[in-house]
């Protein structure tokens, strides 16, 4: 996990000591942007010679003069940052991702120069308040802030830059706002770069035992319960999804769960993450290009796992119950084949017509386990699931399947608070003909048309009633719409979202 400090200063920003000193802007209608009067005439000179209004990521990068009568001349760098125009019809909301994305430009700076000290000038934005400008900025600039290099190991003439060790925000005011406000975005940011971590890491670097490695230094951390159901407890009750997905693999099977209890009257939430640690296919061999990005097909694990990081720094007035069904997908001589016949977890029997569908199986026995151990007032599961979601949504949005529109609402809500879009997709009665069988009560493929919606109806036959909600992130654990703050290779999707849904959780909210 990352280190990187974060210090609250009511200095003023000027008088720091720091590699950067950063003052974000606010773009105004023919007008030179208000501003700190430290940065006054600069500001006044590049505006009046057309070179900088403070439109969005506008940068001036100045170096204040270093005599030694200038005792203010602390920083070693000075960027002035434009943030766009604050429109006032538009949805403060939709600031908040410009909050962020400045911040990824301010840490893509902080690399250039290689910085190990930033201080940021924390801009008073009287629509957002500077709680929650620290938080967005903060978390930008902490997602940004991420390199994976556990695996270069050869030594380069000039040392790779590891990122930002100290953050500073200086503000004269709302100090405890600011503080509250950077500490959750830290908390989320962290969250995120753990699971991009995992992802990263390749399927012989990732497997089951990792997970519950993971889960268990987890809960021995934050006081959680901690469960794994190894192979022989998933085969005594009887998970044959997840145990057919694992046969044609050398590496055993595990279910991860971590439980947090808040209190016995508090709703209780169930997340559920799809942990395939890598996916070949099977005996449904899938092509080999881009076969390697097929380690990334644990990210919903990954995102349960990591929102539960931030649930033990917080501690929300909500159970949570996280699970990850865990295994690969291989090929191995004892492999399940095409045609077989299974039997989940709550009883239903399914015919296996492709083995590369083997998220769906997993996830059956985790959800009927879940909804059946926890009595959830809610459950979201969270997958890798279909390439067909790509084709339907391609990279910027993740798939909404859900039997319950009020949950969906909330969980739409945080996507965006979040910076995290989905686009619900329709999950009526029709799709469900797509997936009988003619010999098991249900096949694991529909065909092509809607294979997103019938993998969702598929695992609409585990939780019953229950207020559920499935996201399909196969578009979105990695490739994800390009911005400053997301990284090439896997985002961190559905922490975050995760993290504002839990933070805003209402007791009863779904009545
Ligand atoms: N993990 C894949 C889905 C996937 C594909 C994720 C591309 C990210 C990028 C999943 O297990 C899978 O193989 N799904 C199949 C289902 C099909 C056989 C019905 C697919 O989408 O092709
Ligand atoms: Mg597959
Ligand atoms: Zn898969």
């Amino acid at each position: 996990m990352k280190t990187t400090r974060l210090i609250v200063s009511e200095k003023p920003a000027h008088t720091i000591k720091t590699d950067l000193l950063v003052y974000c802007l606010i773009e105004e209608k023919h007008k030179v942007p208000s501003c700190d009067p430290y940065i006054k005439t600069t500001v006044q000179r590049a505006y009046d010679l057309g070179d900088f209004c403070a439109q969005f990521s506008e940068q001036l990068l100045t170096y204040p003069q270093l005599t030694s009568d200038n005792d203010n001349a602390h920083a070693k760098r000075i960027l002035i940052i434009g943030m766009g125009e604050l429109k006032a019809d538009a949805d403060p909301v939709d600031f908040f991702d410009i909050l962020r994305k400045t911040g990824g430009n301010i840490a893509k700076v902080c690399e250039k120069i290689k910085a190990d000290s930033l201080t940021v000038c924390v801009p008073d934005i009287p629509d957002i308040g500077f709680e929650k400008t620290a938080q967005f900025l903060t978390e930008g600039i902490y997602l940004g802030d991420y390199r994976f290099a556990k695996y270069k190991k050869i030594k380069t003439e000039k040392p790779e830059y590891t990122g930002l060790k100290t953050l500073n925000f200086a503000s004269g005011v709302s100090v405890s706002a600011i503080r509250k406000g950077a500490r959750k975005g830290l908390n989320a940011a962290n969250a995120a770069c753990e699971a991009r971590d995992m992802a990263n890491e390749p399927g012989n670097g990732w497997t089951s035992a990792e997970f519950a490695d993971f889960a268990k230094s987890l809960s021995k951390k934050y006081g959680f319960k901690y469960t794994c159901l190894e192979k022989k407890d998933l085969v005594r009750l009887g998970m044959g999804g997840i145990l057919a997905v694992n046969q044609g693999s050398a590496i055993p099977p595990r279910m991860v769960i971590v439980e947090y209890r808040s209190s016995a009257d508090a709703d209780t939430l169930l997340l559920v993450g799809k942990g395939i640690t890598f996916d070949s296919g099977g005996i449904s061999i899938k092509p080999g290009l881009g076969m390697e990005e097929m380690k990334y097909d644990m990210c919903g694990g990954a995102a349960v796992l990591c929102a539960m990081q931030t649930v033990g720094e917080e501690t929300p007035d909500l159970n949570i119950v996280a699970i990850v069904p865990a295994t690969d997908n291989m090929s191995g001589s004892h492999a399940v084949r095409p045609g077989d016949i299974i039997k989940h977890f709550n009883g239903l029997t399914s015919e296996i017509v492709n083995t590369d569908a083997e998220g769906r199986m997993i996830l059956g026995d985790a959800l009927s386990y879940g909804v059946q151990t926890y009595t959830p007032d809610a459950v979201i599961d969270i997958a890798t699931l279909t390439g067909a979601v790509i084709i339907g949504l391609g990279h910027h949005h993740s798939g909404l399947m859900t039997n319950n529109e009020t949950l969906a609402g909330k969980v739409i809500k945080a996507g965006k608070h979040a910076g995290e879009p989905v686009w619900q997709l329709p999950l009526t009665d029709e799709y469900k003909e797509q997936i009988k069988s003619d010999v098991a009560d249900v096949k694991n493929i529909g065909g092509k048309p809607g294979g997103s919606i019938t993998a969702a109806a598929y695992l609409s036959n585990f939780v019953g009633q229950t207020p559920w909600v499935h996201l399909d992130i196969a578009g979105t654990a990695w490739d994800f719409t390009e911005k400053s703050y997301i990284p090439k290779g896997p985002s961190g999707i559905g922490v975050r979202t995760f993290i504002d849904l839990i933070r805003n959780w209402k007791k009863g909210m779904l009545k």
